[in-house]
């Protein structure tokens, strides 16, 4: 079992069973407990955790509808309304069973009832375990706007149990791995490397490289928890990623970190002009993303809408789009302030 510090709260990386859930739930002993999944952690990992944990039989399941097209205010609104109808109070306790899209809405959900409940985390997609469920932002999308409603709350802690991979599908491990490669070219070139070179076996993932995933981004929220500064690094490729997963939420319904991926591509072709990016390390990224992830079919509609989205991220400030450029693999800038023009003409790029 490794256990990762995470300021307040511990990440706790290997199997459930070994882990200290089961003694955080004796914390929890006279307390109500509640389990939010979606459709498919409902059918895929729900039975395996409450059959192993005895503290858990009687706990209430609160299923949500699986998509990122549900990490909304309404769905919210529902679920406040069952932890009311089940008389969950502030001292009860909230598990949320699945990928990024539970364990932000679920964490929100919690963090918001009765003026914080608390909240354990049990991620159960690769995304999940490697970003979303640790660094303590929670939240819904409003619409297209990608997480505009939420609250920076950390939970108790963060149960990974690799095990859970067994069932997620192709796609989503390749999701996860966007998010992986992200930490290597912000942080680490030999992380990154590594991640190249082992990513074909992603479902065999080795523990160690997932735990280095883990402590890039664990280290820059530790420092910087409310993301005023150096936290920020993790946004490259989100400006451009989340306008093209808002963009493309109702039709192509690309991954989180499908649209990722494009947006580091992107962002990575604009460091080569605007951050002294050199060709070699921009060709190194384009060939593993585009070798990857496909590139959606830009029509001049398409951008038009998204350079539009970008005027609404939540890292702009003053009107200006403030970004995240990498000068080389490995080393990441932001707050770098771009004009629209320069995203419309690195979108046109990769127009076919
Ligand atoms: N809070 C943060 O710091 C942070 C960081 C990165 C991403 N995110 C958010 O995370 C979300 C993306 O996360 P995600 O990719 O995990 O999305 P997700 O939760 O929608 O999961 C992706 C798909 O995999 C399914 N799934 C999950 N676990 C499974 C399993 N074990 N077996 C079978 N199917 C399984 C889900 O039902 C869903 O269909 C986005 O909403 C993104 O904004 C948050």
């Amino acid at each position: 079992m490794e256990c990762i510090d995470a300021g307040d709260y511990k990440i706790e990386l290997g199997g459930l069973l070994a882990s200290s859930f089961e003694q955080l739930l004796a914390g929890y002993a006279s307390a109500k407990k509640v389990i939010i999944v979606d459709e498919n952690t409902h059918e895929h990992c729900l039975s395996s955790l409450i059959t192993s944990f005895e503290a858990l039989n009687e706990a209430e399941v609160i299923l949500l509808p699986e998509g990122e097209e549900n990490k909304q205010m309404e769905v919210a609104f529902g679920v406040w309304e069952a932890l009311t109808e089940y008389e969950i109070s502030r001292h009860d306790l909230i598990i949320n069973l699945g990928g990024g899209m539970i364990t932000d809405i679920g964490g929100f959900i919690a963090s918001c009832f009765k003026r914080g409940c608390s909240f354990v985390n049990i991620p159960t997609s690769l995304l999940g375990m490697v970003d979303a469920s640790i660094g303590g932002k929670t939240g819904v999308s409003l619409g297209h706007f990608k997480n505009q409603i939420g609250v920076f709350s950390n939970p108790k802690a963060v149960f990974i149990d690799t095990s859970f991979l067994e069932t997620l599908p192709s796609v989503e491990l390749y999701s996860g791995l966007a998010e992986m490669i992200k930490h290597g070219l912000i942080q680490d070139k030999m992380l990154f490397n590594r991640v190249v070179e082992q990513y074909s076996d992603v479902k065999q993932l080795n523990q160690v490289l997932l735990k280095d995933c883990i402590e890039v981004k664990n280290t820059l929220v530790k420092q910087d928890p409310m993301e005023l500064g150096l936290r920020k690094k993790l946004n490259f490729g989100h400006t451009v990623g989340h306008a093209i997963e808002g963009h493309y939420m109702n039709s192509l319904k690309l991954s989180h970190g499908h649209a990722i991926a494009i947006g580091m591509l992107i962002e990575a072709f604009i460091s080569i002009e605007h951050a002294s990016l050199n060709e070699d390390d921009f060709k190194c990224i384009e060939k593993f993303i585009t070798s990857n992830y496909v590139v959606p079919n830009f029509t001049e509609e398409d951008i038009d809408s998204m350079v539009e989205m970008l005027g609404n991220d939540k890292k702009n400030r003053g009107g200006e789009i403030l970004t995240c450029l990498i000068p080389e693999i490995g080393v990441c800038n932001y707050d770098i302030s771009l004009s629209k023009k320069v995203f419309f003409e690195a979108f046109k790029a990769f127009k076919k």
